[in-house]
């Protein structure tokens, strides 16, 4: 595969790497590619494809992706401005009765993508890229970094890079006021993050 990836040029000629490639992680049928324009302001690196994302085959479309969404446009971004794509191409999953429970990629499943994310940040060439969680950071460092000390402007190898929490992280926080905090928390983030790519 590695020798098909050198004659890569451009983002369409990665996406059909991408797209023929098996799935490096147990589920996922299908790879879920970046979304958005190219040499935008700002690009987000999610984890991995849910499971409506595997479904509807497009990056945070799902609940996640809907807070995400929500807190964007708060933060005043034009979310279609923006690139949005993965560390994780495909959904890992197990099989629960009739329900596909999400399974955390293992560092070495991200290192399997890194080639990938890395090739795309290059063609895509955002202003500024904002890592959502730990695979991100994990995927754009290669280094398992706590989140909350690491939030806020941070250097990607060179790429200029905020790091904040993943939005499942604020559909998981129990309490209401705690959960009311940490997304506004999360909206300004995404704010200054947008402030430092303007
Ligand atoms: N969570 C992610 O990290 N990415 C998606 O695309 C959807 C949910």
């Amino acid at each position: 595969a590695r020798m098909r990836e050198d004659h890569v040029r451009t983002l369409a000629d990665l996406n059909a790497v991408i797209a023929a490639a098996e799935p490096f992680v147990t589920g996922g049928t299908r790879a879920v590619l970046g979304e958005g324009p190219l040499k935008p302001s700002l690009a987000f690196v999610g984890e991995q494809p849910g499971d409506q994302e595997d479904v509807q085959g497009r990056p945070f479309v799902g609940p996640a992706g809907q807070i995400l969404a929500r807190a964007m446009a708060e933060a005043g971004i034009d979310r279609d401005a923006c690139y949005l794509t993965n560390a994780v191409k495909h959904f890992k999953f197990e099989p629960r009765g009739k329900r596909r429970l999400h399974k955390s990629p293992t560092a070495g499943e991200v290192r399997h993508y890194r080639w990938w994310l890395d090739k795309e940040l290059d063609l895509v060439a955002p202003k500024l890229i904002v890592a959502l969680g730990a695979t991100a950071v994990q995927a754009l460092t290669g280094k398992a970094l706590p989140i909350i000390k690491t939030r806020g402007p941070f250097d990607f190898n060179g790429r200029a890079g905020f790091v904040t929490v993943h939005p499942s992280y604020l559909l998981r926080v129990p309490d209401e006021a705690a959960k009311r905090e940490a997304y506004a928390a999360f909206v300004e983030d995404l704010a200054a993050a947008a402030a430092l790519a303007r």
